[in-house]
């Protein structure tokens, strides 16, 4: 077998509110469960987004992708529906979900996975920080 997978990681960057809870739970329950981030009023995030694809070099250009181009396919799908947004509001692709790191990781593996298969690799991980002491990584498994 040749020793030829490569992974390569790129980090975006976005910022977004979002609040934690369940419609149907009070306020008192969902701090309980939820914490600080299910405060009524919103809280914003700094994430932190490493996208990680495998596949094998290309003996041409000794890359296993184009970083602008897998950036340009990141902020196209994923960073500019959310930076700046209301991840519980104004992301269509949340709509209806529990807006944890979580969930969010699981959606924008949803997002990314065809459009990077198109660019001839293959998404490996999603890893978001929600904070430099939290993240959630995800393998679409
Ligand atoms: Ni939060």
């Amino acid at each position: 077998m040749s020793k030829n997978m490569v992974y390569l990681t790129r980090r975006e960057r976005f910022n977004a509110a979002h609040r934690l809870f369940r419609p149907e739970w009070s306020d008192e329950r969902n701090l309980h469960v939820f914490g600080k981030c299910s405060n009524p009023h919103w809280h914003g995030h700094n994430y932190v987004l490493f996208v990680t694809v495998k596949g094998t070099v290309n003996p041409q250009t000794g890359f296993l992708v184009n970083l602008k181009e897998l950036s340009k396919v990141i902020k196209a799908h994923v960073i500019e529906p959310m930076d700046h947004k209301n991840l519980n509001l104004e992301v269509p692709f949340l709509t209806g979900k529990i807006i944890s790191s979580e969930t969010i990781a699981m959606a924008i593996w949803e997002q990314l996975e065809t459009p990077i298969a198109e660019m001839g690799v293959t998404l490996y991980r999603i890893r978001l920080e929600e904070t430099e002491n939290n993240f959630v990584e995800y393998f679409g498994a």
